[in-house]
């Protein structure tokens, strides 16, 4: 955004928590009250403006250079390939991408199509593109464990923290697939005319680690 203030886009939920911790770690975060229905935080000393989106906007917002920066998983990257700039790692919001489904479930060089229920089908088309493995991409918002259990989907392709969703409906990982972990992301625009900004904040999130 072109003013004054730096404009901050914070996924809402378990990395949006994460991440007000360590603004508020490095003193960016004063202005931001956790547990509340607000959407907009501001800290007019330190002219900072904090949005709290839903975690699959967040880049709709720093594309779109509403918000100057902005806090999001490596896997909503790698999905959406949008004009942004991915400028560091954060060191928190680790977990990983994988194939998932029944115990035994066949996943390559099989004749038939594998049937794969996910939220993420750009990068799972990419992967079995590349095992040479036809599928056939279930696009689903959620709860994706679901659908092997009800034959929806042969497996599936999601993103595995503590692999306790996996476990509570019988599923396992078939195949791990990549590390994801929460990036600072930039506006390319933003970058460049607050440059300082951005890199005051950037080398204050590096010393806290
Ligand atoms: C994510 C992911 C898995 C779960 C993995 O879902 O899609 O369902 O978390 O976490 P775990 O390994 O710690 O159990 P999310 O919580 O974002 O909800 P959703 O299924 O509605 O997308």
């Amino acid at each position: 955004m072109n003013d004054q203030y730096l404009t901050v886009a914070l996924p809402k939920g378990r990395l949006g928590d994460e991440a007000i911790g360590k603004f508020k770690l490095i003193g960016y975060g004063d202005s931001i009250i956790e547990d509340s229905r607000k959407l907009v935080f501001i800290d007019e000393n330190k002219k900072l403006r904090f949005m709290l989106i839903k975690p699959s906007d967040v880049t709709t917002y720093v594309e779109s250079g509403v918000a100057d920066i902005g806090i999001i998983g490596s896997d909503t990257i790698l999905e959406e390939k949008k004009n942004l700039y991915e400028l560091m790692p954060l060191g928190f919001g680790y977990c990983k991408f994988a194939i998932a489904g029944k115990k035994g479930e066949v996943i390559h060089q099989r004749e038939d199509v594998l049937r794969i229920a996910t939220k993420y089908p750009n990068i799972t088309k990419a992967y079995f593109e590349k095992k040479n493995q036809p599928i056939e991409v279930i696009k689903l918002n959620g709860s994706v464990e679901l659908a092997p259990l009800v034959s929806l989907s042969d497996v599936i392709v999601d993103i595995v923290e503590t692999g306790k969703t996996l476990k509570a409906n019988g599923l396992e990982i078939l195949e791990n697939m990549t590390d994801i972990s929460a990036r600072l992301i930039s506006n390319p625009v933003s970058y460049r005319f607050k440059y300082q900004r951005i890199t005051e904040l950037m080398d204050k999130l590096e010393k806290v680690g």
